[in-house]
């Protein structure tokens, strides 16, 4: 496909938010002639609205349930926000993919490798051409917020968490940059700056 697909991953808490919308200003700069396209999961379509706020804020979901709601967010995301907008050449950078159901569903609730094949034919195996892993414990400060419902459940899994993202990278590491998430906002936003520029490279967008 024409465009490229950046998807940024990692517990909770991490700092995702700040580094993709200093990512996003990054290429609006960087690459004023580019369409950049910023996608999320959960929630980044008017029925992904509905499915997260079923999962994040409803009442009691089973697992398998959970993880099939995800899917079906991200399958319709896939068709229709990215799948077009990689069409049109349009760099995506997307909050969550793939890997926080293998590691929140499959590990976390341990519903094992179902989750991946089940979201592999969801997406029609659409891979990211880049995942950004940001990588750290979760810091004190993120415990003291108001937590969802996920975000409740996977606390006493955290560090579980942190090392099933690792996993997934060090099985393709030349589709992740794992980067120490630990640092400052400026240090971090160096290293995913890098990251992105030597993707946008290799796919001959600039
Ligand atoms: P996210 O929107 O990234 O969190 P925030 O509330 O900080 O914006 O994700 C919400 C929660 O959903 C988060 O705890 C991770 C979880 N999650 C899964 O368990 N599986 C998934 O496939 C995805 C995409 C998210």
């Amino acid at each position: 496909m024409a465009g490229l697909f950046i998807v940024f991953e990692g517990g909770d808490g991490v700092g995702k938010s700040t580094q993709i919308e200093r990512t996003r200003v990054h290429l609006t700069e960087a690459y004023p002639d580019l369409e950049i396209v910023q996608a999320r999961e959960p929630g980044g379509t008017v029925m992904g609205r509905e499915v997260r706020n079923v999962i994040l804020h409803g009442d009691y979901v089973a697992p398998k349930a959970e993880a099939l709601l995800y899917a079906a967010d991200r399958a319709h995301n896939i068709a229709t926000v990215v799948r077009p907008a990689l069409e049109r050449g349009a760099v995506v950078i997307q909050d969550r993919y793939i890997d926080s159901s293998i590691v929140y569903q499959g590990g976390a609730r341990e519903l094992g490798d179902e989750v991946e094949r089940v979201n592999t034919w969801g997406t029609g195996g659409l891979l990211p051409d880049l995942t950004v892993l940001l990588d750290r414990s979760d810091g004190e400060a993120w415990l003291q917020r108001d937590l969802d419902r996920v975000e409740t459940d996977m606390v006493a899994r955290r560090e579980h968490i942190r090392e099933g993202f690792r996993e997934r990278a060090a099985l393709d590491p030349d589709r992740y940059a794992v980067i120490d998430a630990a640092r400052s906002v400026d240090e971090v936003q160096a290293d995913v700056a890098a990251a992105v520029d030597a993707a946008v490279a290799a796919v001959g967008l600039a």
